[in-house]
């Protein structure tokens, strides 16, 4: 059994991630943190407890995180998840309610409680992660790994020239997480655009009973909408789905061990990683796991399995 506890920014890649998560006999989703980034923090939150009232899983906790970044100001980003971050599908759900906690005291408590135990699958930017790490020193060792969403080595931005947009919406955060020292798998740009949702995958999904599937088309609309003015391809990239689907099968991708460092002062280049691939260069950050190549087909297929139950 793969203990998760997921920390994202509840737009529609965040949603899909969550309900294939949900979808695994051999997960147990144990807690749900949520950021700003495509949403305010605050309406995160409700999207995620939206998220499990139709996976009907309201027992699962969330805990509402970081309004903004540690170091710049805040920035929502609208145009690719819609206002509400669920591409107009928001929907208050009655009597469910986020935790009186925050979402990096959530995280730090249930790390405590059971050591080495979980796996943070983060899939938005990374300040509630790094709220945590400040206030317990000793969670790298405490958690089990952590799956980030984020960050492109090869591919272009997808904010900026260089940055991608979990990294972008806070780097100073993204630079304290990547420099922890625990086991961390970057899951970004060069593999999740390959992991490309095709028009038949989509077709499958419309066609799928039950409400999982019809809360999944329904903000899957948006979303293929953004890209189709974007691409010549249709259809759309799985971001963060490919986080979580890395996170239970980390066999579908292949990974290269380097020390990455994030730009923050570069007037164009903020929120860059940068790996320093010199042989004799001494490393003051840790090694971390970046993925480089990924099958395709085979995340795709476990995608839609757990998310349709198939
Ligand atoms: C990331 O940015 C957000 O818009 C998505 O939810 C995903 O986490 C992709 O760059
Ligand atoms: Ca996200």
């Amino acid at each position: 059994m793969v203990r998760i506890i997921c920390d994202g920014d509840y737009g529609i890649d965040d949603a899909l991630a969550t309900l294939f998560l949900l979808g695994r006999a051999d997960v147990e989703l144990v807690a749900v943190g949520t950021v700003h980034g495509n949403a305010p923090s605050d309406a995160a939150a409700a999207n995620a407890l939206q998220v499990l009232d139709v996976a009907g899983r309201r027992d699962i906790p969330v805990a509402v995180g970081a309004q903004r970044p540690l170091a710049q100001p805040l920035d929502i980003s609208a145009l690719v998840h819609g206002e509400d971050g669920l591409g107009g599908q928001a929907r208050p759900v009655p009597g469910l309610h986020p935790e009186p906690v925050s979402a990096a005291e959530q995280l730090v408590r249930i790390a405590r409680e059971q050591p080495g135990e979980c796996t943070v699958v983060a899939t938005g930017p990374l300040t509630n992660l790094a709220l945590a790490l400040l206030l317990e020193p000793r969670l790298p060792g405490l958690v089990r790994n952590v799956v980030v969403m984020g960050g492109t080595m090869r591919e272009p931005g997808n904010f900026s020239p260089f940055a991608e947009a979990n990294i972008w919406h806070d780097p100073e955060a993204a630079a304290l997480v990547l420099g922890a020292g625990w086991p961390l798998t970057l899951v970004g740009l060069d593999v999740t655009m390959r992991t490309w949702l095709d028009e038949s995958d989509v077709h499958r999904i419309a066609a799928a009973p039950g409400p999982k599937a019809e809360f999944a088309h329904s903000i899957l609309r948006h979303y293929l909408k953004f890209y189709r003015g974007r691409h010549a391809r249709p259809g759309c990239p799985l971001h963060d789905p490919s986080a979580a689907v890395l996170a239970v099968r980390p066999d579908l991708a292949s990974c290269e061990e380097v020390p990455v460092r994030v730009e923050l002062r570069g007037e164009q280049t903020r929120g860059m990683l940068v790996v320093d691939r010199r042989e004799f260069a001494e490393h003051n950050v840790p090694l971390i796991d970046v993925a480089t190549e990924i099958d395709r087909d085979g995340l795709v297929a476990e995608f839609l399995a757990g998310l349709l139950g198939a």
